[in-house]
């Protein structure tokens, strides 16, 4: 498969599609608010047995917010960040991008708008091993029809940026740990997205590549007014953001 057919296949495929851009962040209303949840509960239902992780929470990601999200293992924040990036469906309640209902959308209309809105981090990277680094971060813009030239530059740009100018013909299988969390970081904010959803960006690194990795999501957030959510374990970096919540009982407070 080459980069073109899989750019299209994964246009096509929701899953796979979450990265995201504009280079413009659109003002909609008095609030600018970029990502809103309105009451989303979460159950896991298998058979007898059933798990509601999330209970009717809420939350307004505002244009240039900055929020860090805590919480004990399995309280629920990887499945909170799935909702608020439309991976997944609330079980009840709406989460609304850019204005948008993102439950009222077809598969294909919501992932073209998380590519045009949206950067996500997955916890465990979910880069693709047959691309190379620079492929992959490629991606997202390859989506969008932009040129392989003006792709393949920002995503070497991105790259450098994160530390790994000289890794970009290197796969996942060929880069270390916290080398494959730094391209999944470059490949969301390859895009300019409007709202970054980071779930544990910085788990594999070293303290002074996460101090790194943290000082470029915070210049972005001031040249271009990107809101990050990011959720951690390491309440250090949370304390860098403005806001940090913490989820427990299946709501955050
Ligand atoms: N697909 C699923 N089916 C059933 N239960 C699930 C599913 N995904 C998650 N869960 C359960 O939901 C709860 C929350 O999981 P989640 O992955 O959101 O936790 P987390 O806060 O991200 O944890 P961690 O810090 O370990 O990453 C867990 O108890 C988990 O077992
Ligand atoms: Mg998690």
């Amino acid at each position: 498969m080459n980069k073109n057919s899989a750019a299209n296949a994964h246009a096509a495929d929701d899953d796979t599609l979450h990265n995201a851009t504009t280079g413009a962040v659109e003002s909609n209303d008095a609030s600018q608010a970029v990502l809103v949840a309105n009451n989303i509960s979460k159950r896991y239902s298998q058979g007898d047995l059933s798990v509601d992780v999330l209970k009717s929470l809420s939350l307004t990601i505002n244009r240039g917010d900055r929020i860090g999200i805590i919480g004990s293992s399995g309280s629920g924040k990887s499945t909170l960040l799935h909702l608020l990036g439309g991976l997944d469906k609330p079980s009840q309640g709406e989460v609304h991008l850019a204005g948008q209902n993102l439950a009222q959308l077809s598969q294909r209309a919501r992932g073209m708008l998380r590519n045009k809105h949206l950067g996500f981090v997955y916890q465990f990277h979910h880069l693709l091993p047959e691309f190379t680094a620079l492929e992959n971060v490629s991606m997202p813009l390859m989506i969008r029809k932009e040129s392989v030239k003006h792709a393949n530059e920002k995503a070497a740009h991105l790259l450098n940026r994160v530390g790994l100018g000289e890794r970009l013909r290197h796969k996942p299988s060929e880069l270390s740990g916290g080398e494959r969390q730094r391209a999944a970081i470059a490949r969301a904010l390859v895009t300019d997205p409007q709202v970054v959803l980071a779930d544990e960006p910085t788990g594999n690194l070293d303290e002074n590549t996460a101090d790194h990795v943290y000082e470029l999501m915070l210049e972005l957030n001031q040249e271009s007014a990107t809101s990050f959510l990011i959720v951690t374990h390491d309440s250090r970096l949370a304390n860098r953001m403005d806001t940090v919540l913490t989820l427990t009982h299946g709501t955050i407070s």
